[in-house]
């Protein structure tokens, strides 16, 4: 067994790095303040390949394996969790959901343009009473020969307003329950496509998370991912992914804020010396680098059995549940190291401990992945 990072690996670790102190970090907590969403910054990680990691070069990607991704997905975390996961979803659900069941001219009229950040994708499953309860989609995809009429409302979804196109999850055939949801393509002005306001959020908040009205919006049936009634188990499919991203995102999330609390650490003194050679702190930084460590082995375990293209839903479930935990008990610590300094925007713990807080929300709750870890555990 092997714990070493490859000399690629690392240049991608350390370009990313790079990338996220000298573009990401100005401005992030006026960005945060504002709800601004990061356009300069998005379109430079673009630029840079950050949207396309995995993507395949002849589609406009970097052809990456899923470490690099973690990699890069950490490092990015550490500073700005509002550019990570327009990341997230754009390179594990859209740009992998396209790519691997998408049709050859799906993937030329879409995924190169995402693939290269020249736009970026949104993905459309939560609905206001199907969030955790996937299969109880009420949007509906109704079949008219060559086209599809989409009618119904879409919730919290992230590249709300910024996407050029969604990946709508609807149900075509209620009889038929989760083998009657499909996938389709949705494009930003399709007639009857219309925006829904945007959430004022606890964290992540410069990202732009929206509800979606659909009204008899008309797609043609090239625009759906995969055969008829495929559209759960893609999503499925594509959520068991998404969790390595966000599992790599609460990891990056958490130790930011652990590097920033040790840093303080060391510098503020109290009853005489430094905090950090008080035990009460510096246990708590003992606890917290291992938790942290312990994350990213999860999450490069997850990373792994992907790319060695074995089963990673039980991987991905467990890096995801362990590290968003993780990241909040890390976070909260992050801040009470820092005592009052934590409590004020300045210090940007408390904006890691908001931004924490979705980890353990979105792409399936803490309580889902116990669900999908508990049945695997629990199968015969
Ligand atoms: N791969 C392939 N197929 C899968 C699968 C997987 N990982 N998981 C389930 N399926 C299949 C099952 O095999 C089953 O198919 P068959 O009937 O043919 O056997 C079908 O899907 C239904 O499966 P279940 O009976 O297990 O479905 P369930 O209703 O019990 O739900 C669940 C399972 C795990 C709870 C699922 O509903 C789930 O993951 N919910 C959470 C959804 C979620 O993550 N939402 C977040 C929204 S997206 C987001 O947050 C993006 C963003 O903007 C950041």
């Amino acid at each position: 067994m092997d714990f070493n990072l490859t000399e690629e690996h690392i240049m991608i670790r350390d370009a990313a790095r790079e990338f996220a102190k000298t573009e990401l970090l100005p401005g992030v907590i006026e960005r945060d303040d504002k709800q601004e969403f990061p356009t300069e910054q998005i379109k430079k990680m673009g630029e840079l390949g950050f949207l396309g990691m995995m993507v395949e070069p002849k589609y406009g990607g970097g052809g990456m394996d899923t470490i690099s991704y973690v990699l890069a997905m950490e490092e990015i975390s550490k500073v700005d969790a509002s550019c990570s996961v327009v990341m997230s979803v754009n390179n594990s659900l859209v740009c992998w959901g396209i790519e691997t069941y998408g049709t050859e001219e799906q993937k030329q009229k879409y995924l190169t343009r995402l693939a290269t950040g020249e736009i970026i994708g949104a993905f459309c499953l939560s609905e206001p009473e199907a969030g955790s309860d996937a299969t109880s989609q009420k949007t509906t995809a109704i079949d008219k020969g060559d086209h599809y009429i989409l009618n119904g409302t879409k919730n919290w979804i992230t590249n709300g307003s910024t996407a050029s196109v969604y990946l709508v999850i609807a149900q075509t055939d209620v009889e038929k329950g989760h083998k009657g949801i499909n996938v389709l393509i949705v494009e930003k002005g399709m007639p009857g496509f219309e925006l829904g306001p945007k959430e004022n959020k606890l964290g992540i908040r410069g990202s732009d998370t929206h509800s979606l009205l659909f009204t008899d919006v008309k797609v043609p049936k090239e625009n759906r991912i995969g055969e008829d009634g495929f559209g759960f188990k893609f999503a499925m499919k594509t959520l068991a992914g998404g969790r390595i991203g966000i599992a790599s995102q609460a990891l990056g999330i958490a130790s930011g804020a652990y590097e920033l609390a040790l840093q303080y650490s060391k510098e503020r003194k109290a009853f005489g010396k430094e905090i950090s050679r008080h035990q009460a702190i510096a246990f708590k930084l003992a606890d917290m680098a291992t938790e942290i460590e312990a994350a990213r082995h999860l999450c490069m375990k997850a990373a792994w059995d992907k790319d060695q293209h074995a089963n990673y839903d039980l991987s991905g479930a467990m890096a995801k549940l362990y590290a968003a935990d993780m990241a909040m008990r890390v976070t909260v610590e992050a801040v009470q190291i820092h005592g009052g300094y934590g409590f004020v925007k300045e210090y940007h713990v408390e904006r890691m401990m908001r931004d924490a807080k979705i980890t353990q929300i979105y792409e399936g709750t803490s309580e889902i992945q116990k669900i999908v870890i508990s049945r695997s555990v629990l199968k015969d």
